[in-house]
């Protein structure tokens, strides 16, 4: 027996030791397996900054960051390695770590669809990949990894339905799938899960109506479904699960009404969201039993009837019952319900309050007081009456404060003075009168103040500019009156500053352009005079200055340029003048208006046409000025004009004859200005300097004069004019002297050339010499611009330039053939002849050639002269000897008109052989077009 013992020890130890030495072997093999496993793992994600690199062959691999090891074998139990940037696809390979118990690889790059193999992960009781890129389904083998407890994979791209199959994981506690792209209905099968405590499936794409299957998860804390598609009613199951302490359905579609006996069931219910959907009926007052509730959100649904009692709700720290159909009274006017001094039972710890948008009445609900703790008080869009109370002042931690839309009274308690913390105060309109308290600036947290909409008076206190935190100030539509103070420029901060449709008045300050970062300044409908400040344009982030129904006057600031972000301007209905200013910032806009201002013009085609202006008759005031000059300076003239004369006459050896025969303004010079004296052009021009001499046509020459001119001897200003010096060498200058004269006597019209006076004397060597003096168009002729003497100067017109003023001449000779009785015919239609402004608008001039039709067909023409218009340019019938007409005008209207697109002259040389210019134009295709066409066109294309 005792061998027998022994042998049977030795035996026993043998098979022991045996085991115990297969089962390491068996260990150490896994343990090898686990970290080729890890290092193939690491090998095929990708792995920013060496997140890894303590991963290396010759350490153990569970001393590796993330890893975690069993006790015994050294088998991967659980790897964590979240917010590590780690990317690539979750692949087989992770399915060999048949020891895992959890998988935490949340907040990573990963992508793809899950390749693990869950069926080898059996003892898995936690997978977090939470805030990946992952999409595809949900793998319904997930179902196979009995023991799992957790399941997280919110914030990836999940699409498909939730597999039913998940419904048996009998462990599952916390199953988290929200902000994916899950669709289908809440599988019934989830009822099963019995050990569940959280749910949540928070945005998705799901449908279908919430299952009263869930009412049997009878562990459930937290429920989440906000953010879906939901339909139909909460199931009454759901309220019954008591251990409930979370719920949100907000934005789904859910309607139904809520049972009576509501959150009675669930005494753990501590938050209750329930807003944005269709909820309707009334809200059971049983809801005030359910003393536990801290967050309660009804708001944004169709609840209607009475407020409820809240009297019981002694835990409330937020409570919003805002846009609904909630009214003071019960539907049958039936009882009156004191809801507004239950509020006051509520518990001091409230921190938020709305009961915004309803249709409540009443005084502003009482005992607010009490709540130190409030941060937001709305009651805003009801019809609440009656005062502001005065300790609301008391709420210290208050940052938003909104009571606009109702009816509300009298003035605004100072309950600025003890704001603590940033604020909105927004008490737009009521009735509110009275001042704006001063103690505004104390209260340095404001950041929106608006008041727009009620009955305030009393100017604007300069407090308010000291709240450095102000960044949007409402104050339109009150009565308020006084300067904008000045101190407005303090607040560098300030974004919307809208005083509008108030009894403003004095002068906007200057200081306004310390409000840099100022978006919308309105200050319509006020009484404020005096200009616009420049500093205006020191506004670049403006995109809204509305100025208009105030008396500002004087001109609009050329700063005004500077505010490229503007969107809308409205100057209009003010006492502006002058030019508006050129910059294309008054094109670009959407919304401009400037009209009713009578002096405002525009030198500006474009913008002038754009905003309805008259075109600048710049100088019309000069001239006006010029002329006082003109009509002194004319006696003074004459005068010595008779004593050299005179001692010309007296001048030994000299004949009489040399006196001016038309010494008086000839009969056909009346009505124009009186004339300027030859000395006077000879100063202008530096005596005919050649510098001056901007162009020389065959009557004679122009000059570019500067004439000094002054208003009363005060102040003195120059003013350029062009000189048209007749040649009178030439015997028919002087008939075309009084052609041009009489011609444009009779005639105005922005596209001709202004004669402004005529100087009809004698020069300094005793002939006679005639000038007259004509507006200057800096631009030069429009030959210049086609045929510049050098084609690299770069002088070119765009297609709407080429266009504009092939429009301008065209309205001059309409109105010369139409407008001018009896009609007068140009005869010397040229590119020479039309002259260009400083804005590119086209002046007709040169009317040397004019001629007055006969209004009777027998009446002959009164001229004779033979020449009648420029080679190239004259109507074929002429050349044959016909009367001038306007159809003579009309065709050689067509050759600058072809001319300004093809930049030939009709006496270019290819032109020769008999082909002409109309001829070569009509001989050309329409696609070949682009040939023919200047190709300075399609320079900016
Ligand atoms: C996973 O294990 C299988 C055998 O079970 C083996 O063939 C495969 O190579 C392993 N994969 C990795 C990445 O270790
Ligand atoms: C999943 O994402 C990958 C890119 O990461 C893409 O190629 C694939 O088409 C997506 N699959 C699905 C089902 O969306
Ligand atoms: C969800 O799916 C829709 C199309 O079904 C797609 O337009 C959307 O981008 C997806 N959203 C996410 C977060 O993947
Ligand atoms: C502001 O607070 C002080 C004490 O903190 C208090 O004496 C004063 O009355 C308060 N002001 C208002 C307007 O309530
Ligand atoms: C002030 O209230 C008016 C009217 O309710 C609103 O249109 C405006 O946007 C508000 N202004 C600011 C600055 O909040």
């Amino acid at each position: 027996m005792e061998h027998l013992h022994f042998l049977l020890l030795v035996f026993t130890i043998f098979q022991t030791r045996l085991y115990l030495g297969m089962s390491k072997m068996g260990c150490l093999e896994g343990a090898r397996a686990d970290k080729e496993a890890l290092l193939s793992f690491k090998f095929q994600v990708t792995v920013p900054q060496n997140a890894l690199s303590g991963w290396t062959r010759n350490s153990s691999h569970c001393t590796w960051y993330g890893v975690s090891c069993s006790s015994k074998g050294s088998r991967v139990q659980s790897l964590h390695l979240s917010w590590l940037g780690l990317g690539g696809t979750l692949g087989p390979q992770l399915s060999n770590f048949t020891f895992l118990h959890t998988l935490n690889l949340s907040h990573n790059l990963f992508h793809g669809q899950i390749q693990l193999e869950f069926s080898r992960l059996q003892l898995l009781q936690q997978i977090d990949l939470k805030n990946n890129f992952i999409n595809g389904t949900i793998p319904a083998i997930l179902s196979t990894c009995h023991n799992l407890e957790t399941l997280r994979l919110e914030e990836n791209r999940f699409s498909g339905k939730l597999p039913p199959e998940l419904g048996s994981l009998q462990k599952l506690k916390t199953l988290s799938v929200s902000i994916n792209n899950l669709t289908g209905s809440i599988p019934r099968t989830f009822g099963n899960l019995s050990s569940l405590t959280s749910l949540n499936l928070a945005r998705n794409q799901s449908l279908a109506e919430i299952p009263s299957e869930l009412g049997c998860l009878r562990n459930l804390q937290y429920f989440q479904l906000s953010g879906n598609h939901l339909t139909g009613e909460i199931p009454s199951s759901v309220y019954n699960v008591s251990s409930l302490f979370f719920l949100s359905v907000t934005q789904n579609n859910l309607g139904g009404k809520l049972p009576n006996d509501i959150v009675q069931a669930p005494p753990n219910l501590r938050q209750l969201y329930l807003a944005q959907n269709s909820f309707e009926g009334i809200v059971p007052g049983s809801i005030s039993n359910a003393s536990g509730i801290e967050y309660l959100d009804l708001s944004m649904n169709r609840f209607h009837g009475p407020v409820p009692l809240f009297g019981n709700m002694k835990k409330l720290i937020w409570l919003n019952l805002g846009s609904n159909f909630l009214s003071s009274t019960t539907a049958l006017n039936f009882q009156l319900i004191d809801y507004l001094t239950s509020f006051a039972n509520l518990s001091s710890n409230l921190q938020h309050f709305c009961i915004a948008n309803n249709l409540l009445t009443g005084s502003f609900p009482q005992g607010f007081d009490k709540f130190h703790n409030l941060i937001s008080l709305s009651i805003e869009q009801n019809a609440f009456t009656g005062e502001i109370p005065k300790n609301i002042a008391k709420l210290k931690k208050l940052q938003s404060f909104s009571v606009f839309q109702n009816m509300l009274s009298g003035e605004i308690p100072d309950i600025f003075g003890n704001l603590t913390q940033p604020s909105d105060d927004q008490m737009d309109n009521n009735k509110l009168s009275g001042k704006i308290p001063n103690s505004l600036g104390f209260c340095q947290q404001i950041e929106t103040l608006n008041l727009t909409s009620n009955r305030l008076n009393g100017s604007i206190p300069n407090e308010i500019f000291r709240v450095s935190s102000l960044t949007n100030l409402n104050l339109s539509h009150n009565k308020l009156w006084g300067p904008l103070p000045s101190e407005v420029g303090n607040l560098k901060q300030l974004q919307v500053v809208d005083v509008s449709d108030n009894q403003l008045s004095g002068n906007l300050a200057a200081s306004i352009g310390g409000c840099v970062t100022l978006q919308l300044l309105n200050l319509s409908k006020n009484n404020i005079s005096g200009g616009i400040p420049g500093s205006v344009g020191k506004l670049t982030s403006l995109e809204v200055l509305d100025l208009s129904f105030n008396k500002f006057s004087g001109p609009i600031p050329r700063d005004l340029e500077n505010l490229q972000y503007l969107k809308k301007l409205n100057l209009s209905f003010n006492h502006l003048e002058g030019e508006v200013p050129k910059g294309k910032v008054f094109l670009n806009l959407s919304l401009t208006s400037v009209q009713g201002n009578n002096g405002l013009c525009s030198g500006d085609q474009e913008i002038a046409r754009y905003l309805e202006l008259p075109q600048c008759k710049t100088r019309a005031i000069k001239r006006y000025h010029l002329l006082k000059i003109l009509v002194s300076a004319a006696g003074v003239t004459l005068f010595l004009c008779l004593i050299f004369c005179f001692l010309w006459a007296l001048r030994p050896g000299k004949k009489k004859n040399k006196v001016d025969k038309d010494g008086e303004p000839s009969p056909s010079l009346k009505g124009l200005l009186p004339m300027i004296s030859y000395s006077d052009i000879r100063l202008a021009t530096s005596n005919f300097a050649a510098e001056n001499l901007i162009g020389k046509g065959g009557f004679g020459s122009v000059y570019k004069g500067s004439f000094i001119t002054s208003d009363n001897g005060a102040n003195t200003s120059n003013i350029t004019l062009a000189v048209k010096a007749l040649d009178l060498q030439q015997s028919k200058a002087l008939q075309s002297f009084f052609a041009e004269c009489e011609t444009l006597r009779n005639i105005r019209h922005r596209n001709l050339m202004k004669i402004i006076t005529s100087c009809f004397s004698i020069d300094h060597k005793g002939d006679q010499f005639k000038a007259l003096l004509m507006e200057f168009m800096p631009s030069g002729n429009l030959d210049r611009w086609l045929y510049p003497e050098d084609m690299e100067s770069g002088l070119s017109l765009s297609s709407l330039q080429r266009l504009n003023i092939a429009i301008d001449v065209a309205s001059a000779m309409e109105y010369l053939h139409n407008d001018c009785e009896p009609p007068i015919v140009h005869c010397d239609l040229k590119p020479a002849n039309v002259l260009l402004d400083e804005n590119m608008a086209a002046h007709v001039g040169d009317f040397g050639l004019a001629r007055f039709l006969p209004q009777h067909p027998s009446q002959e023409e009164s001229s004779t002269i033979g020449v009648k218009g420029s080679i190239g340019y004259i109507a074929p019938e002429y050349g044959l000897g016909g009367k001038s007409s306007t159809s003579g005008d009309v065709y050689s209207f067509g050759i600058p008109l072809l001319e300004m697109f093809i930049a030939k002259r009709p006496t270019d040389g290819m032109f020769k052989e008999g082909l002409s210019l109309n001829q070569f134009e009509s001989a050309v295709d329409s696609d070949q077009a682009f040939e023919i066409a200047d190709p300075r066109l399609f320079k900016d294309f």
